[in-house]
């Protein structure tokens, strides 16, 4: 039977239309959200991601305010911004954008956030408050993950989901976020022996890894869902004939004839979809609900804050 495809943009955009009605009825009792995102430097990719993220907030009329920093700012200087946001009434989000150069003390300045206007969830506070299962600002990518699963009825309670990764932006809190939802939880890095034998347990498998393609059918259950959290840039046309079928190859030659390279996830979507009953796009699956997310976020932590 062929694999169902668990496409982010009906999801993404279902919850973007909640988080508008709830800014309308904010608005309505005279409170409108706001978001600040800081960024220090000039990584493409975090360009492109902060770029979407104020382009969302706007769109859902959330205030947003998009603070850029040259790469060589001081460390002093990032906490400075965010000391500064933290006292502002009008901001309920801030979020620095990461990888920060390397004079900043990226730990240093994600503990400098209000925890209450910790959008990104990264705050030892936050992060505490997870794993204890209490409420708590919880990161973007993982509940999006959650949001996919719930909202395309894939049932979680009592499943067995495997984690590639352990980041502290995706993987370890994917895992507090299953446990939550009463899933056996494993968690897989680069040293786990005999990866594929332990992927192979999972009814659901995260893949968080950062490496193009890396989870091939032999790590696949039959009939597993599979959600892929990688977004890679592939430009090797031989690489790119192993990961897609033929009748996809011809727009992802474009891509790479076009603009040098094409979006890859850490999954092989040509396996995947000969043995998983169901996963995620990329591009076009994950990567759209974390936007969201960090919008539902920005409303729910205005509404704590404001005790509205
Ligand atoms: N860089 C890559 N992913 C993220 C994220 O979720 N939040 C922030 N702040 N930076 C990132």
């Amino acid at each position: 039977m062929a694999a169902r495809i668990l496409s982010g943009k009906p999801i993404a955009e279902a919850i973007k239309a909640e988080v508008a009605e709830e800014v309308i009825r904010l608005q309505a009792q005279g409170v409108r959200p706001g978001l600040a995102v800081v960024r220090v430097g000039d990584d493409p990719a975090s360009a492109v991601y902060v770029g979407s993220k104020v382009k969302t907030s706007e769109e859902l009329g959330i205030k947003s305010e998009h603070i850029h920093l040259p790469a060589t700012a001081s460390h002093n200087e990032v906490i400075g911004i965010v000391r500064e946001l933290n006292l502002r009434d009008d901001i309920d989000g801030i979020l620095v954008q990461l990888p920060l150069p390397p004079q900043v003390d990226a730990s240093a300045v994600l503990e400098a956030i209000d925890p209450r206007k910790d959008v990104d969830g990264f705050h030892p506070i936050n992060v505490g408050r997870l794993s204890l299962g209490e409420k708590a600002l919880a990161p973007c990518t993982p509940t999006g993950v959650i949001e996919i699963l719930k909202r395309s009825d894939i049932p979680i309670a009592g499943k067995h989901a495997v984690i590639v990764g352990r980041s502290n932006i995706v993987g370890k809190p994917m895992a507090m976020l299953f446990l939550k939802e009463n899933a056996t939880v494993t968690i897989c890095h680069s040293r786990t022996a005999d990866l594929p034998s332990v992927t192979r347990q999972a009814d659901i498998l995260v893949a968080a890894i950062g490496r193009a393609g890396f989870i091939r059918g032999e790590h696949i259950r039959e009939g597993a869902t599979v959600v892929d959290v990688g977004i890679n840039n592939v430009s090797d046309l031989d690489f790119a004939a192993e990961l897609f079928a033929p009748e996809d190859m011809e727009k992802r030659l474009k891509a790479i004839e076009n603009r040098g390279f094409t979006l890859v996830g850490d999954v092989n979507p040509r396996e995947a979809a000969e043995k998983a009953s169901s996963f995620t796009p990329v591009p076009g699956g994950v990567g759209l609900l974390t936007v969201a997310m960090l919008m539902k976020n920005t409303v729910e932590a205005a509404k704590m804050r404001r005790e509205v």
